[in-house]
């Protein structure tokens, strides 16, 4: 393992890829766009960031071709964009953490990267990443013990039951230095759909720190009403 021992108390950037198209959403326009309770999806994700005490920075990653950002999340002014999206969330995450080190993040400092998608997180939940996180040699991510029962499926019927002892869903934010987050992800991206994925592909065990179900990812049509109902009740 790494040694970040450098004497410098280590930053947290936020990291927020938000390149995708939303395929499986149904939507009309990329998925981070969708209005809900008002304002862009995206824009509730960030605004939940920009109050987790103690940030020294978000940093979103756009596609090239974006045009909406700056419309649909008025006022983003402290936060840095960067429109250098790539074709898969894996890539995104590596121009994103170029981008974090061209404005001077270092090795030794957390990069916590969060879904745009997953707009109905709250500050205490990364806060409590964050300090389960801190003193870790590895880092770690929310995710959430599965309650269902899994079954394997294929063409629509049961192929088995899975046993769901022991099992999590992943959620992000997911914590990792950059200096470990980096290489997981130059190692090869293929099928990696989350950090914690490149991580442990490297041999590590990242640190599960429980979030509720609340933290879901918007992915499916009808996932959009229940964000929306789930905003409007706060
Ligand atoms: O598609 P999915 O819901 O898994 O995407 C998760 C997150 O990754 C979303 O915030 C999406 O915008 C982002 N993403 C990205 N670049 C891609 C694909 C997805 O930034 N090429």
């Amino acid at each position: 393992m790494t040694s970040y021992a450098t004497g410098l108390e280590p930053r947290c950037y936020a990291l927020v890829p938000a390149a995708g198209v939303g395929a499986r959403s149904g939507a009309a326009v990329p998925k981070q766009y969708v209005p809900l309770a008002g304002r862009a999806m995206l824009a509730h994700t960030l605004e939940a960031l920009a109050a987790v005490p103690g940030l020294a920075g978000t940093l979103v990653v756009l596609s090239p071709e974006d045009e909406q950002f700056e419309m649909a999340v008025p006022g983003f002014d402290a936060g840095w964009v960067a429109r250098s999206g790539g074709a898969t969330r894996a890539d995104s995450v590596a121009a994103g953490l170029r981008e974090l080190q061209a404005r001077g993040a270092q090795p030794h400092d957390w990069v916590l990267v969060h879904d745009a998608a997953r707009c109905l997180l709250r500050p205490e939940w990364v806060t409590r990443l964050i300090e389960a996180c801190a003193e870790d040699e590895v880092g770690g991510l929310l995710a959430l013990p599965v309650a269902d029962t899994l079954k394997q499926g294929s063409h629509g019927r049961v192929m088995a039951t899975v046993d769901r002892a022991g099992k999590w869903a992943a959620q992000t934010p997911q914590m990792f230095r950059l200096g470990l987050l980096q290489p997981a992800l130059a190692a090869g991206t293929e099928g990696v759909t989350d950090e914690a994925s490149a991580v442990e592909a490297l041999g590590h065990q990242p640190l599960l720190v429980e979030a509720p179900l609340e933290n879901f990812k918007v992915t499916w049509p009808a996932d959009f009403a229940l964000a929306e109902r789930l905003l409007t009740s706060r």
